[in-house]
């Protein structure tokens, strides 16, 4: 009699029940990560999750993806409080590795809503001398923290080749975002592309250590996420009609906010207190027959 009268098998049956009442309410509606990559508002992987700007952008298979129209780009980071993404292009050339030119096209959603960031340098190669940006557009093309492009050609392995070949450096730039969305690669006369990011501290660093990749720069939609939130629901949309929904639990969504002592959703929280409750449970049988 005495076993079950220790506190440890109160606390277990607490455990036990809890294990077997939560379900019920929870679901796994919106997913809290995808890989190693936490998916929080305004995004999500899955329909009806997040904010619906962002719908259909993302695609979780493993990994989580960008999807623009000109291919699907990894995702490396999401920074949810400087509201910066980080994303690579796996066909993209790097001061490692020559790679075809391929352009990189958002679309006008996707460049309204998370253009890639001022510190996001796209860096022109082997232009042809009849470029745009060696031309009409030469104010288009500036230096990074003190590095000319030209530094590309002689720094990677991956460049070297064109100067090899040309006996002297082909024209390059260093320019924005909107040079390379305004006109294409063809536009542009230059055979090849890299982008670097956080040009804004590489004084003093060479190209070889520099990050190469694309940093998106995301707002957030003003639909109300926070009094959801503040409710404890997950914020998401109305798949038909894309109007904001709080959703609140497997069998209840709300306008705006939770009603006082629903049952919150645990696309998040879920996964980490089941385990939290089995690993209490353990602990107290184990606590149990040490005391017993
Ligand atoms: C998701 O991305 C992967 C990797 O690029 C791709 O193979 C797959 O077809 C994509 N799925 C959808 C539904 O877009
Ligand atoms: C560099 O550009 C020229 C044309 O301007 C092209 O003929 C050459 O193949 C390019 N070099 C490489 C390595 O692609
Ligand atoms: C960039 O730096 C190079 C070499 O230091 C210099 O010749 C060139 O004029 C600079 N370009 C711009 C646009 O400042
Ligand atoms: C709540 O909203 C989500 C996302 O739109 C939807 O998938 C789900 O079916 C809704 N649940 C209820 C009970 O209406």
């Amino acid at each position: 009699m005495q076993f079950l009268l220790t506190p440890f098998t109160i606390f277990n049956f607490i455990s036990i029940l809890t294990l077997i009442v939560e379900p019920l309410h929870t679901s796994a509606t919106c997913r809290g990560f995808c890989g190693n990559i936490p998916i929080r508002y305004p995004f999500g992987v899955d329909d009806g999750c997040g904010a619906p700007q962002y719908r259909h952008m993302f695609n979780c298979t493993n990994d989580l993806f960008f999807l623009t129209p000109s291919g699907s780009y990894k995702v490396q980071s999401i920074d949810y409080n400087k509201k910066t993404m980080v994303v690579y292009d796996p066909a993209m050339s790097t001061c490692s590795i020559l790679q075809p030119h391929h352009d990189f096209i958002m679309t006008d959603i996707q460049s309204a809503m998370m253009p890639p960031s001022p510190d996001t340098v796209f860096a022109l190669l082997n232009c042809s001398i009849d470029s745009p940006v060696l031309n009409h557009y030469k104010n288009l093309c500036f230096n990074i923290s003190d590095h000319s492009c030209d530094e590309l050609y002689g720094a990677c392995n991956a460049f070297r080749v064109f100067h090899l070949l040309s006996n002297s450096s082909p024209p390059c730039c260093f320019t924005n975002y909107d040079t390379v969305k305004y006109m294409s690669m063809n536009i542009l006369d230059c055979t090849h592309y890299t982008s670097v990011i956080n040009t804004d501290s590489l004084k003093g660093i060479g190209p070889l250590d520099w990050v190469y990749g694309i940093k998106l720069s995301y707002s957030l939609p003003d639909t109300g996420c926070q009094r959801c939130s503040l409710s404890g629901g997950t914020c998401g949309f109305d798949t038909e009609t894309e109007g904001m929904t709080c959703l609140c639990s497997s069998t209840m969504n709300a306008t705006r906010q939770c009603a006082p002592g629903s049952f919150t959703d645990g696309g998040v929280v879920h996964t980490p207190w089941t385990v939290f409750h089995v690993v209490l449970l353990v602990l107290g049988i184990f606590l149990d027959l040490i005391i017993s």
